[in-house]
């Protein structure tokens, strides 16, 4: 096994060499290897530092951020390459992140390849960089850069780099352009000074990281950390590092971190590890309306063939031009040249008949959600397609397992559920249909993963995993008007917590209708002893189905933008109150996050007790990754964990209490 750092010294250059996959992190060992290193080369006239593998360092080793800092520390070996007699350059490849762009820093000089990205993305985990990051970087690049990697966790190409003058070089051939290094001579960019921010600045860039924080404190952490680089680096280099080492045990680092690593492994299931796993080139897909030209776009962005097959020419078409004006918006937006949406069309086709989806490899549907519709679609591919083609159905609620009785293949049938907009929303549910085969979900995996989504697995079940939560937090918030509380305060409420919306005003953006008609579907199997309340029924029988027809829970005068509170709907509540009897209360905002987020951790661990989900971190990234919960909550699962499960039942009894059949559908906070 090679040594995790290796030193070769050639003549008077010394070759040290970074080799712990799969990124370089700045574990213990490579710590412990550099710092001696630093000894070794000590006599030589340069040292060069590179890394093995598809990356220089990309970060530090974030499984080693819950124990107590181990020795030596990252600020102690940055130094010591800073402070080395024999100066280093580095050799920058791949992605340059955190730990890896701060030992960068403390180089004299830095030659890059050319497609290299620099990145300080600490405060995506809650943190701020901890081995003098936010000090030698304003110095380095100036205050807008370092800000914008620092606070934003924006990350820069080789060239903007180069343009700001913090690389020597950028060149395909990193080791040719060593020599060129040798004796010469560079000042220690610690020592170097950098004058305070204007008072204009400063005030832009906090304004700034609050509106980008939408209530996390690390971009706010690291900006008052960059603000310290007009200070002596000896002073301000140990206040960011004891800042940096409290942020480790912030409830928003943890929680982020939970995610961090809840998405790696959700998203790879121990279960599939070796199965293998089909190959998908060309993918058909039926129905061509709002989810099916989002999934196009994100296949034909993967870099794979679509064949689009609509109802008729003229459905056809339309679709054609909506796939084309998503790619056209893809150029306008920087992500794609002309020449990509050019080939992407090349790839791209609409039908109106089945026979040009002969050849694909996965067939998704995507028409109405109408399950005799559905069963014809894949009546009709399964006659056309090979028999091993992967048939996949995107609906929300109808029950894979009815839309392919009879069709010939169960293994290779599955859901596949994207969220809207498709080519946008990260989060792909995997639905196992009972005869499902490991092959067919593993493929689906490597799917999603080349769409650059987050697959979960998920079974069968009224919803699936997200939209049966939704549901379960939607009857809460009902609860909610029932006992006293009106929609903008339970948005507002939620908002605070860190929703992008709150429950009412969502519902008000993206239409009553379906969570109606799911109501009307679920009314012949409910237990009449569940409590049913029945407000949203008596807004929708008004004919306020949401934003787009004008009123919803909210009203829209003139056609605003945000809804206003009306008092037709505050009647409503009002009145449905007397009508059963109860009493309103009041209830404050932590009452309020609390009753909706126990009521999502409870709809979450029952799906967890089902098997629906694998476990609890399934849960919490299909919240954070397909239903706006913010991620620096760690998703109801982890919020359910921080609070205490004791709290948690105790929200969730006394509501029981109160009002009867409000949890008959219990997980395992309820139980007695
Ligand atoms: P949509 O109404 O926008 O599009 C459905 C399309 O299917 C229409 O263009 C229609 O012409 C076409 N179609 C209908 N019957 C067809 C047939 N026999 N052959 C070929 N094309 C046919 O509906 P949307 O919103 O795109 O939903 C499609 C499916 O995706 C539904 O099952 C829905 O539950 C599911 N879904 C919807 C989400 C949403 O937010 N809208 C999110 C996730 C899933």
């Amino acid at each position: 096994m090679p040594k995790i750092v290796q030193i070769d010294v050639t003549g008077e250059i010394a070759w040290v060499r970074i080799d712990n996959p799969p990124v370089n992190a700045t574990s213990t060992a490579v710590r412990a290897g550099l710092l001696q290193a630093v000894e070794q080369v000590q006599g030589c006239a340069l040292a060069v530092l590179s890394c093995a593998g598809t990356t220089f360092v990309a970060g530090g080793d974030m499984s080693e951020f819950d124990a107590p800092p181990q020795e030596p520390h990252l600020p102690d070996v940055v130094a010591a390459i800073e402070n080395s007699a024999v100066p280093f350059v580095a050799l920058l490849h791949g992605t340059v992140l955190g730990g890896g762009f701060e030992i960068a820093m403390a180089c004299a000089w830095r030659v890059a390849r050319p497609d290299t990205r620099f990145g300080l993305p600490e405060v995506n985990l809650g943190l701020i960089p901890g081995a003098g990051g936010t000090q030698r970087a304003p110095r380095l690049l100036g205050w807008q850069a370092a800000f914008e990697m620092a606070c934003l966790g924006q990350m820069k190409s080789a060239q903007e780099l180069l343009d700001l003058g913090a690389l020597d070089m950028v060149t395909e051939d990193l080791e040719a352009a060593v020599t060129q290094f040798k004796n010469r001579a560079k000042p220690r960019l610690s020592d170097q000074t950098i004058a305070p921010m204007t008072k204009d600045d400063e005030t832009r860039f906090r304004d700034r990281a609050l509106t980008f924080a939408k209530g996390r404190q690390a971009p706010l952490h690291n900006f008052d950390a960059l603000t310290w680089a007009s200070r002596p680096f000896a002073a301000a280099q140990p206040k960011e590092r004891a800042l940096h080492l409290q942020l480790r045990q912030s409830e928003e680092s943890i929680a982020l971190r939970h995610v961090f690593f809840a998405e790696r492994a959700v998203t790879k299931p121990a279960r599939l590890q070796d199965v293998p796993r089909g190959k998908i080139a060309q993918v058909a897909i039926v129905g061509g309306g709002l989810m099916g030209c989002g999934i196009a776009m994100a296949c034909l962005m993967a870099g794979l063939s679509v064949t689009l097959i609509e109802r008729d020419t003229e459905a056809a078409d339309t679709a054609k031009r909506s796939v084309t004006s998503l790619l056209q918006g893809a150029v306008a937006r920087g992500k794609i040249s002309d020449a990509q949406l050019n080939s992407h069309l090349q790839v791209f086709r609409t039908a109106d008949t089945y026979s040009l989806a002969a050849e694909a490899d996965l067939a998704i549907e995507a028409v109405f959600e109408d399950l005799d519709i559905k069963r014809s679609v894949f009546e009709n591919l399964a006659q056309t397609v090979r028999a091993d083609t992967l048939l996949a159905t995107n609906t929300s609620y109808l029950n894979p397992d009815e839309i392919f009785d009879g069709i010939p293949g169960p293994e290779r049938c599955l859901g596949i559920h994207f969220f809207s907009p498709a080519h946008i929303m990260k989060l792909v549910e995997v639905v196992r249909a009972s005869g499902t085969s490991d092959a067919a979900l593993a493929t689906a995996f490597t799917f999603a993963s080349r769409l650059r989504k987050t697959p979960v697995l998920a079974g069968i079940c009224d919803g699936f995993i997200g939209n049966r939560i939704l549901a379960a937090y939607r009857r809460a918030a009902e609860y909610l008007l029932a006992d006293g509380a009106l929609p903008h305060q339970v948005d507002a409420a939620m908002r605070s917590f860190g929703m992008a919306m709150g429950p009412f005003e969502a519902q008000d953006q993206g239409g009553l209708q379906i969570a109606m008609a799911n109501r009307r579907r679920q009314d012949a199997t409910r237990d009449p002893d569940e409590r049913y309340v029945d407000i949203a029924d008596r807004i929708c029988a008004l004919g306020r189905l949401g934003k787009r027809t004008g009123a919803g829970w909210y009203a829209y005068p003139d056609g605003a933008k945000t809804g206003v509170r009306d008092p037709i709907v505050e009647d409503v509540i009002v009145s449905y109150a007397r009508d059963a009897g109860l009493t309103r209360g009041s209830f404050t905002e932590t009452d309020i996050q609390t009753q909706l987020l126990a009521a999502m951790a409870n709809e979450g661990a029952r799906i967890v007790e089902e098997g629906i989900a694998e476990c609890a971190a399934v849960v919490d990234v299909v919240k954070c990754a397909g239903y706006g919960f913010p991620r620096w909550r760690g998703g109801p699962m982890h919020w359910a964990d921080t609070v205490g499960h004791d709290a948690v039942t105790s929200a969730l009894t006394t509501l029981e209490i109160a009002s009867p059949g409000s949890w008959i559908r219990a997980g395992v906070f309820c139980h007695d």
